[in-house]
C-alpha cells in the first residue's frame, strides 16, 4: 500500500473489479472520454476485460485507489507507457462518480508522482487529457505538472474531435517543490 494524505494505492483485489466495470467502464460517456478508444460492452468475468490485471505485463502498473479512512474503494489509478530507456511512464487515473470533486484525484496524482519518481526511479513522468478535463488540468498543476501543448483536434469523443493537453513533470523539479 502507498499512502497519500487520504488515499492509499494497493493492488487490485478480485472484488473490486465488478464496481469499477460497473461505475467507470460500462458508462458509455466516462468511458469514451477517458479511454481513447471506441467504447464497447464487455463482458463480466472475460479475462481479458479492462481491470483484470495482467501481472506479466511490465509496462503498467494498475492499483486500486482506497480511503485510508475505512478502505473503502474509490477509484483507479495507473502508471502506464513506462520506458526504462528514457525512464518516463504516464499515469492516469478515474474515480467513481460520487467521490469527485473533494480533493481525492490531487492525491492521487501524488501518490502516482511518489512511486514513479522514488520506487521506479523514474525521471519523467506524462499526462493527457482532454482541454475540458477542468478537474484533471488542476489536479495535474497542483502537484507541479506544466502544461506542455495541445494536441489540436487529437480525440474522437462521442461525435465530435476534442483537444488534448499534454502535461508533464520532471524527478528535479517535482523534488525541488519539497
Ligand atoms: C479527473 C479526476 C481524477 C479529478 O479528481 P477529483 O478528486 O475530482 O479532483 P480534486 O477534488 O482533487 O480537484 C482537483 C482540482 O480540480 C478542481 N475541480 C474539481 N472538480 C472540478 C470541476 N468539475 N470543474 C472544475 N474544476 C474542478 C478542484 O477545485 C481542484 O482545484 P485546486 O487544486 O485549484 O483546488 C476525477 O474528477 C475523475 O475521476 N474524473 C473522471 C475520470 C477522468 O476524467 N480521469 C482523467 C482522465 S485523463
Amino acid at each position: 500500500m502507498l499512502r497519500g494524505t487520504r488515499v492509499g494505492l494497493r493492488a487490485r483485489h478480485a472484488e473490486d473489479i465488478p464496481v469499477l466495470r460497473t461505475e467507470l467502464y460500462d458508462d458509455a460517456v466516462n468511458g469514451s472520454r477517458a479511454e481513447g478508444r471506441p467504447w464497447r460492452p464487455t463482458t463480466p468475468g472475460q479475462e481479458s476485460a479492462p481491470l483484470v490485471v495482467d501481472d506479466t505485463n511490465q509496462g503498467i502498473v494498475p492499483f486500486s485507489v482506497v480511503e485510508l479512512d475505512g478502505d473503502t474503494l474509490v477509484g483507479t489509478a495507473n502508471l502506464w507507457g513506462i520506458d526504462n530507456h528514457s525512464r518516463s511512464a504516464h499515469i492516469g487515473l478515474g474515480l467513481l462518480p460520487s467521490c469527485r470533486g473533494q480533493g481525492y484525484g490531487s492525491d492521487v496524482v501524488a501518490v502516482l508522482c511518489h512511486y514513479a519518481f522514488v520506487v521506479r526511479g523514474l525521471h519523467r513522468v506524462q499526462i493527457e487529457t482532454l482541454a475540458d478535463n477542468h478537474a484533471m488540468l488542476a489536479a495535474a498543476e497542483r502537484n507541479g505538472f506544466v502544461r506542455e501543448g495541445v494536441l489540436r483536434s487529437s480525440a474522437w469523443v462521442l461525435g465530435e474531435f476534442l483537444d488534448e493537453v499534454v502535461l508533464g513533470l520532471l524527478a528535479e523539479d517535482w523534488k525541488a517543490q519539497g
